[in-house]
């Protein structure tokens, strides 16, 4: 964890460098399924701990590496795009994490989990899940969302978005700390820049990376945000699409 993959929730980066960094502001309108994992344990005062994404009334997808705290410790919030405007959105407490069974914390890989949600948000727009491998190609442009840190390319704890270019796997198993950190050609993408002019950040983590109104990845890890030779990496949907989606449309055990 300590170089490349900063956990969930920690304050500052790494790094000095910009961190969602180089981004934009997003609308609840443009992004109604982008959510706010918060957690308890978090120390900022938002309680931001990671991204997510709707992708059923009553289930959220995030990372693995989001979902190791206790169940009681998690809430989400949709519809929020400035957290300290408590005025605005919903809430709801986490009924049910699953965890992918394959979830490696030595590889990062299958960096993936889905909330069941206590209180179902029943009328925001869900996102697809992206169901082809072949989406995952070079010189595509998704674009990810979060509530991150900027390190002062943006306001803090409001939603960003940045447009990052699929640079291909070749990329990213190309530079010698990343295939050593795990990453894989088959369950991940590469987006970014290689000249640092944005990514996703720490509290991103979890967040939607979307191409053509789904969803191709989840944010994962990166070598500090926006640095110089260091892509983002995301874990890649299509591959699991299978596996996610038997979660997605189980139904909860917990009453609604
Ligand atoms: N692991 C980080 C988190 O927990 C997000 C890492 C994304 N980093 C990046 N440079 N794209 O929030």
């Amino acid at each position: 964890m300590a170089f490349l993959v900063v956990g969930a929730g920690s304050v500052a980066a790494d790094q000095g460098k910009p961190m969602v960094v180089g981004g934009t502001l997003a609308s609840v309108a443009e992004a109604p399924w982008a959510v706010v994992l918060t957690n308890s344990a978090a120390v900022r005062e938002s309680k931001r701990w990671c991204g997510g994404v709707l992708v059923a009334p009553d289930k959220v997808l995030t990372a693995a590496h989001c979902a190791r705290q206790p169940i009681t410790s998690y809430g989400v919030v949709q519809g929020r795009a400035d957290l300290s405007n408590r005025e605005v959105g919903r809430f709801s407490a986490v009924s049910k994490v699953w965890v992918h069974p394959a979830y490696s914390t030595t590889t990062n890989r299958n960096d993936f989990a889905v909330l069941t949600l206590k209180k179902p948000m029943p009328g925001v727009p869900v996102l697809r899940l992206e169901t082809s491998p072949k989406a995952d190609r070079r010189g595509a442009v998704p674009t990810v969302y979060g509530w991150g840190d900027t390190d002062g390319t943006g306001p803090d704890d409001t939603l960003q978005k940045v447009a990052v270019p699929d640079l291909g796997d070749a990329t990213c198993t190309g530079i010698k700390g990343y295939t050593e950190n795990g990453y894989t050609a088959a369950a991940n993408v590469c987006a970014g820049y290689l000249d640092g002019t944005g990514d996703a950040c720490q509290g991103d983590s979890g967040g939607p990376l979307v191409l053509n109104g789904r969803l191709l990845g989840i944010v994962s890890w990166g070598n500090g945000c926006a640095k110089e030779g260091y892509p983002g990496v995301y874990a890649e949907v299509a591959p699991v699409v299978k596996t996610l989606l038997a979660q997605v449309r189980a139904v909860p055990s917990q009453v609604r």
